[in-house]
């Protein structure tokens, strides 16, 4: 295959990478994987080479490595990299800031290093709606002012867009997601949280299947309609699609001044910033009935104290990744949770997660 056309892809086996990289095949690219499998399984490398029709490149590797990643970027050498490795447990990060910032901040340096001698110049950032903090006004705009970060975790996304924005010899897309959730319609890939999950659907799908006792709701008392906490669930396929629309945009150049790829132009635009949600809020307690609705299960649950740390109420203006990025989010509710319910039953059936 040409290789113009490669997209080196780390953190290729998590949940947000395993699907962009089904996506990136279907779009005519070729992924290369490079996973460190710290909070990944191998047998995701299984169900993608089922899904995408041929085993794709995988090196087993921490970003963090520079002699390793040399290797990777001269043997392969990707037109551009999308890159997902990072850490993203909120409250993990507060027990363990270094952690954080050696893996996600670091990690994001050593690779830029790598990228710049090995001249490959066109970056995909995960960045996170936790930028924003408790904003002013909802629904967020990309231009919504950054608050202080609540947590390091969050703090390394911040620095993440705060390094990229600086570079000059390299075209960066920014994607901010608001909350991934569903799996693949085939329920091969999906969300595979290591322990006790954080997140809400997987503790949710968790205490339906059986594995959980009950889902406690943190925080029943917000002043929201219900009292729960808002957030933008976007199907995970749809955010999958919006890394290819991304990287379509890198690849052509639009938007930016190809010329000025290695001396900085402050008047060309190296940097933008997109968010990436559905652009509608749910509640904690809509989000229950959704899924019961699209299952036919009941969710066992009781409303518990509130989660420190938790924001109340945020969803994402889209207009600009709409308009620019020439994205929609497809999939609704609905999707979203019948296809997080069949991805648990398939880890029940095989004894994953
Ligand atoms: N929730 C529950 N019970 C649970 C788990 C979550 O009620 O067992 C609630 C939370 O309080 C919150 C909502 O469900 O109101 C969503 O919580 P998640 O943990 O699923 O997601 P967050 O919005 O907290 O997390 C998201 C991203 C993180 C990111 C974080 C920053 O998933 O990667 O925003 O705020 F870091």
């Amino acid at each position: 295959m040409d290789e113009k056309r490669k997209i080196l892809v780390t953190g290729g086996l998590g949940f947000i990478g395993s699907h962009t990289v089904v996506c990136l095949q279907e779009a005519g690219f070729e992924p290369v994987i490079v996973d460190s499998l710290h909070n990944s399984r191998i047998e995701v490398l299984d169900a993608l080479t089922d899904l995408i029709g041929y085993k794709p490149v995988f090196i087993c590797g921490d970003v963090n490595d520079k002699i390793l990643m040399q290797g990777v970027f001269a043997q392969q050498k990707p037109v551009a990299v999308i890159h997902f490795a990072a850490h993203k447990a909120v409250g993990e990060s507060v027990d363990q800031p270094l952690l954080y910032y050696q893996n996600n901040v670091a990690g994001l340096l050593n690779l830029l290093e790598v990228m710049k001698a090995e001249s490959c110049h066109q970056l995909v950032f995960s960045s996170s709606c936790t930028v924003y903090g408790e904003a002013q006004e909802v629904p967020v705009k990309e231009s919504t002012p950054i608050l202080p970060a609540a947590s390091p975790y969050g703090a390394t996304k911040q620095m993440g867009e705060t390094i990229l924005r600086d570079l000059n010899w390299c075209r960066v897309q920014c994607l901010r997601y608001f909350n991934p959730v569903g799996a693949h319609p085939s329920s091969r890939i999906g969300e595979l949280p290591l322990g006790i999950p954080n997140n809400l659907i997987p503790y949710l799908t968790q205490t339906v299947s059986g594995i959980r006792s009950l889902l406690t709701v943190h925080g029943g008392d917000y002043i929201t309609q219900d009292g729960t906490c808002i957030r933008d669930y976007i199907h995970v396929m749809d955010l999958a699609e919006a890394h290819v629309a991304a990287i379509n945009r890198l690849i052509s150049g639009i938007g930016f001044d190809t010329n000025s790829n290695e001396v900085g132009d402050p008047s060309t635009q190296q940097f933008e910033v997109f968010n990436v949600g559905t652009g509608i809020g749910y509640s904690v307690l809509e989000i229950i009935t959704a899924f019961e609705d699209a299952t036919g299960e009941k969710v066992i649950y009781k409303i518990g104290p509130r989660r420190a740390g938790d924001i109340v109420s945020i969803w994402a203006d889209t207009h600009k990744a709409n308009a620019i990025l020439g994205w929609n989010a497809k999939r609704n509710l609905d999707e979203m949770m019948a296809d997080a319910w069949n991805w648990q039953r398939h880890c029940d059936k095989a004894s994953l997660g």
